[in-house]
């Protein structure tokens, strides 16, 4: 028997699958990152993410349903790699000067990570004529490139204030 093709519609739902897995890793990750940041502002930002994602979540079951399909994770191996080294960087630079820097660095790598499957998924949803999923998958993007922004902002505050540290 030949082997069925797998077409740009069964790519998108696999990597739907793995960002839906990336997005409940990260609801796990964000709480712990919170109560592991030094800074005022990077712990709030992280509650604030911890918020928006929920509503990404919800954004990417909107999309399995568009598409007729049970919402379902397949594990992605990227994020467990990126969160793992951002677990490293909280247990190795507890109490240390140069910890929030470390989060704010884990933390984007996160971002870029997502922004790029998110890139790639609204161009394919609208390759495979389904606008609903665009529009949700856009707004998702828009919320990842603000956080990824607002940290940006946030690293150099961090930074002064480990300048201030080792005055
Ligand atoms: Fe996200």
């Amino acid at each position: 028997v030949a082997k069925k093709p797998k077409l740009l519609s069964d790519l998108f739902h696999d990597t739907l699958k793995d960002v839906y897995f990336a997005e409940n890793k990260i609801l796990k990750t964000l709480p712990k990152m919170a109560k592991a940041a030094q800074s005022k502002d990077l712990k709030a930002a992280f509650v604030k993410h911890e918020k928006e994602t929920r509503g990404q979540v919800k954004r990417l079951q909107q999309v399995f349903r568009i598409l007729g399909k049970p919402a379902r994770a397949k594990t992605c191996d990227a994020i467990l790699g990126i969160t793992g080294e951002g677990a490293e960087i909280m247990k190795d630079y507890k109490g240390m000067p140069a910890l929030d820097a470390g989060l704010l660095a884990a933390a984007q790598a996160v971002e870029h990570y997502e922004m790029s499957r998110y890139g790639t998924l609204r161009a394919w949803a609208g390759e495979l004529g389904m606008p609903d999923a665009v529009a949700l998958l856009e707004a998702t993007l828009m919320e990842e490139k603000a956080t990824d922004a607002a940290l940006t902002t946030l690293a150099k505050s961090v930074v002064n204030v480990e300048a201030e540290h080792a005055l």
